[in-house]
């Protein structure tokens, strides 16, 4: 059995408390951490049997018998937990992004080397484990599209966050892009050289004042020459909109969002289908389940994590690359972003 800690008891935290629950029966919650534990956390969290219930997550690491962490608090503490669970020697699955600074996640990489164990390091991309993306990067790993020329992603929310999010997230590249960013390395098996962003405040002034934009895309050029188009909405009024399309010398693959059914209405007024599947916590609920499930998999098989820290450390540095390119209208080549 696998005892693990999870630090911070948020909506991810529960996520992923639920996927170990229901498909990692070698895996046991031994506790859970958070600061600012609601009442109804934690009454959630003894309703589930985990027995450590804490506010310090350090409660956690001192403990010998556990022997991984989920890190799904907020952003701006996973580079310092990730640091001193990896010094307290547990194997860490971290939500993304590992941090917004590449200095920080740079301190993450130097003490996993100075770590005497070898321990997993797992960043949460959820979307490389999404079954309709899974399909797309089997279709281009088998050749069947042949040499990859163009990438368009498009990835909308159904609403935007409270403006007072927008300043601690990072902003729409490093908080909302930073999956797409990651999704057009894994699609395409190419990496970003340069790239162009623009961006808008379409949908609510208040994040424009909050200093971001609501709207944005991304023009890209990668390592073998390809073209990639990412687009990003604040605001999708049918739903989550999560589709993506690869094109090459020999065809193309693209997938379609997940609905409710597949169920068509045809009437004299028209063809009506479902809307897509309202938000993340609907759409990607297999996908968090089958990353947990790699990652128990990893440390079960002594195998490297899929998604590992250099993944967490490239999607910075083209989120960084995309704020630097917005901020002066040009287009920015990677050689220009340390790291
Ligand atoms: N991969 C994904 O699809 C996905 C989806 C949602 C969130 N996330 C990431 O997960 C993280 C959490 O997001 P969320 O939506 O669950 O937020 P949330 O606000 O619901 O939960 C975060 C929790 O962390 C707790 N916390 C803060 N500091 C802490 C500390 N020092 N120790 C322990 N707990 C602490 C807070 O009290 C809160 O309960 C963010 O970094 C976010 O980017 C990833």
């Amino acid at each position: 059995m696998i005892h693990v800690g999870i630090i911070g008891a948020g909506r991810i935290g529960q996520v992923h408390a639920r996927s170990i629950l229901t498909g990692v029966p070698e895996a046991k919650i031994a506790a859970i951490a958070d600061p600012y534990l609601s009442d109804a956390a934690a009454a959630w969290a003894k309703d589930i049997g985990i027995e450590g219930i804490y506010k310090d997550y350090k409660l956690i690491l001192n403990d010998p018998n556990i022997e991984a962490v989920l890190i799904c608090s907020s952003t701006d503490t996973h580079a310092q937990i990730s640091i001193e669970a990896i010094e307290a020697g547990k194997h860490v699955f971290c939500e993304k992004p590992v941090d917004q600074s590449l200095a920080r996640i740079a301190d993450v990489e130097a003490a996993l080397l100075a770590s005497p164990k070898k321990l997993k390091y797992q960043v949460g991309f959820n979307r490389r484990f999404d079954h309709n993306f899974r399909a797309l990067k089997d279709a281009v790993l088998a050749g069947k599209i042949g040499d990859v020329q163009f990438v368009r992603i498009s990835s909308r929310d159904p609403e935007p966050p409270p403006a007072g999010y927008v300043g601690s997230s990072g902003g729409i590249f490093m908080d909302m892009m930073i999956h797409d960013l990651d999704m057009l390395r894994y699609l395409s098996g190419h990496e970003v050289v340069e790239l162009y962003a623009q961006g808008a405040v379409l949908i609510d002034p208040a994040i424009g004042e909050a200093g971001d934009v609501d709207s944005a895309t991304v023009s890209a050029v990668l390592s073998n020459g390809a073209l990639a188009l990412i687009d990003n909405s604040r605001e999708a009024v049918y739903g989550y909109d999560q589709r993506a399309e690869v094109f090459g010398s020999r065809g193309c693959v693209q997938n379609a969002n997940d609905c409710p059914s597949t169920a068509v209405i045809s009437t004299v007024d028209g063809v009506i289908s479902e809307k897509p599947l309202w938000f993340f916590l609907q759409r990607y609920m297999a996908a968090y389940q089958a990353e947990i499930r790699a990652f128990f998999d990893c440390i079960a098989n002594d195998t490297e994590p899929e998604v590992g820290i250099e993944a967490g450390r490239i999607s910075i540095r083209l989120a960084l690359a995309c704020k630097k390119s917005l901020a002066e209208h040009r287009p920015v080549k990677l050689s220009e972003i340390e790291g």
